[in-house]
């Protein structure tokens, strides 16, 4: 026997269960401590990526198949065992084992108990780096059909709440003041709008995560003859990664869905903020049902917007998710490094809160009640239609600064008497300017207001009912 061969195991045999049961284990003579083992352990949460595992593994193995890695027999054993594992975690009888560290080992040591010896095979000329950057991948895909369909939900009640309202007016605001009429279809349409940004950002993004990391091994490439295209193919990826560095170490794809979902997010946030604040007393232009409303444990009277809040106050943790992986990739040197697996508890909540709130603004939006007559009545109040009234002079001539001098004297006088526009007699409003004449009245209603923003985008009801038609067509894409 030779004398290093012999000290050797004396150190291994100091603990019972040497760190053989690791996929790694053979060139360990200790196990891992246990904390250690629970401190890089990942399963706890990208065990949700199993199907997407189970899918890599199958094409990997048809692609070993086709490279002459693997006979025909094999790669239908591999094939047929991975689906009995499939099934296994379907039904929710999987052994999961979290001294296997994370979903890939304990779906190939798995495999090795129900195929036997075969089953070591499949991870020939690949690595958990290539293969946790397609599960991502995959995931992602998936995810992305989702995100899009609840954004399209969320669209297509905004659009049934604009249909109602092109002929409700509203106070539109600028620095929450009171601004000038518009009419509630008009605010609603405007996160259709917002929305399909949204819609286009999440598309845009998944293009480019549309790309096959599998192939690139480690990090320098597999070794063995694998046709990537074929694989690319086979799992419905655009094309095969270019640079096997990338392919392991990019994880743009996680943070453009992190980016996207942080803005969607924000406009999911203003639409809240907006509802809350016309529940309130003070505005009095919506009323929450009860079922999307809760109490207060100390006053009996109180109907709180608590779900509002909640989809307004989420959108912090969607843009921490977002910092989270900007700064855990921030300086990571090529290639891939075990910080990157930081990338999925922000992902998997990100995907988590968006799609919380995705399924409970529809209903929600549905269930409102809104107060079209305060809000009719506050859409004329506080000299809203002034700049209509500069309009007018305009159209009468007058360069729109003077136009605007003029109304803002007119509206000093009216505030001094303690009146409103209307109040103003001809003969008051005449010692401002000689130009204004008995036609002024119509000039400065809410609906001659309204009906003056004609323009592509303007709140006049023709051209948001031209807005709600291509706003009904773009929700109606899938
Ligand atoms: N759990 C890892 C992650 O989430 C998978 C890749 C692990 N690779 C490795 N060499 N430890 O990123």
């Amino acid at each position: 026997m030779k004398r290093g061969a012999g000290r050797r195991p004396t150190r291994g045999a100091r603990r019972a269960k040497p760190a053989v049961e690791k996929l790694w284990g053979s060139r360990f003579s200790e196990s891992a401590h246990p904390t250690a083992e629970r401190f890089t352990s990942s399963l706890a949460f990208d065990r949700r990526l199993w199907p997407h595992d189970i899918t890599g593994s199958v094409a990997w193995a048809r692609a070993l198949f086709r490279a002459g890695l693997l006979t025909a027999a094999e790669r239908d054993t591999i094939v047929k065992g991975l689906e009995a594992v499939r099934a296994e975690l379907e039904r929710g009888a999987f052994p999961f084992r979290p001294e296997l560290e994370d979903i890939h080992t304990n779906v190939e040591r798995r495999l090795q108990e129900l195929v036997g010896e075969v089953g070591g095979k499949l991870h020939t000329g690949r690595s958990r780096n290539d293969q946790i950057a397609l599960d991502e991948r995959l995931y992602l895909k998936d995810v992305l059909a989702h995100v899009g369909e609840g954004l399209r939900r969320v669209q297509e009640t905004l659009v049934a709440r604009a249909a109602e309202s092109v002929d409700t007016p509203l106070p539109g605001y600028t620095h929450l003041q009171r601004a000038q009429p518009i009419v509630l279809a008009h605010h609603l349409l405007a996160y259709v709008f917002m929305l399909q940004r949204d819609r286009g950002r999440f598309e845009d993004g998944g293009a480019r995560a549309d790309v096959l990391p599998l192939g690139a091994a480690a990090l320098a490439g597999t070794a063995f003859p694998i046709d990537r295209e074929a694989l690319a193919q086979d799992l419905g990826f655009a094309a095969a990664a270019p640079n096997s560095l990338d392919a392991v170490s990019d994880r743009d794809y996680v943070l453009e869905f992190l980016a996207a979902a942080a803005i969607a997010g924000m406009h999911l946030s203003r639409l809240a903020a907006d509802l809350t604040l016309w529940a309130t007393a003070e505005f009095g232009f919506v009323e929450f049902a009860d079922a999307f409303a809760t109490g207060s444990s100390i006053m009996p009277q109180k109907k709180n917007p608590d779900v509002a809040e909640l989809i307004r106050g989420k959108s912090g943790r969607l843009y921490g998710n977002l910092l989270a992986v900007l700064t855990t990739l921030k300086g990571l040197p090529l290639a891939y490094n075990s910080d990157m697996q930081e990338d999925k508890e922000p992902l998997f909540d990100s995907v988590d809160t968006l799609a919380a709130i995705l399924a409970v603004l529809p209903p929600l939006l549905a269930s409102l009640t809104f107060r079209a007559d305060r809000m009719r009545r506050a859409a004329g109040e506080h000299f809203s239609t002034a700049t209509d009234l500069a309009d007018y002079l305009v159209r009468k001539g007058l360069p729109f600064r003077e136009a605007h001098a003029i109304v803002g004297r007119i509206v000093r006088h009216a505030l001094d008497e303690g009146k409103t526009l209307e109040d103003l007699t001809l003969a008051e409003l005449r010692r401002f300017s000689p130009l204004i004449d008995g036609d002024v009245k119509d000039a400065i209603t809410v609906e001659a207001s309204l009906r003056a923003r004609a323009v592509t985008g303007g709140t006049a009801p023709a051209a948001v009912r031209r807005a709600l038609a291509l706003a009904r067509t773009l929700v109606a894409r899938a």
